[in-house]
């Protein structure tokens, strides 16, 4: 069966909720797992909600990720403009990669605007806030099911 998939989230996101209200709204890290896992649920998916601020944890369980999981959902946060070691892990996962932002990086400041895992990825949303989570989960079902 396809449909094991983990979502990845970098550095500072267990803060949501706390931080930056102005670019990443008011829900709390935990009441998105809650709504992840709901949708995921109703979606015949199994889902493994994950949060590190370190970019080797996330190294290991993008590699980990290639025997256990059949897709990946990654907000890199910080790394995503930066780690290098994250790009080349994911681009060993040989199944679908959703590059996920809750702001809009293109319209942040300069340094944001590269991505540098959007080119190893299936595709990405980026600026539509914490909905980016729902709408990837039913994204990534499809890409499993061959629906897209
Ligand atoms: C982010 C955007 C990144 O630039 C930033 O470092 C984050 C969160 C987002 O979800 O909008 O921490 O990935």
């Amino acid at each position: 069966m396809n449909n094991k998939i983990i979502l990845i989230n970098g550095p500072n996101l267990n803060l949501l909720g706390e931080r930056e209200q102005s670019q990443y709204g008011s829900i709390t890290f935990e009441k998105l797992k809650d709504i992840c896992q709901d949708k995921s649920e109703e979606l015949g998916l199994t889902l493994e909600f994950f949060q590190s601020n370190v970019e080797g944890e996330i190294v290991n369980l993008i590699q980990d990720s290639r025997k256990t999981f059949d897709g990946i959902i990654i907000n890199a946060a910080a790394f995503t403009h930066t780690s290098v070691a994250i790009r080349d892990a994911l681009s060993i996962f040989k199944k679908p990669i959703i590059e996920l932002h809750i702001s809009n990086i293109y319209k942040r400041e300069e340094f944001r605007h590269k991505s540098l895992i959007s080119d190893v990825a299936t595709g990405g949303i980026f600026g539509l806030g914490s909905d980016g989570y729902i709408l990837a989960i039913i994204s990534m079902q499809k890409l499993l099911k061959n629906e897209n």
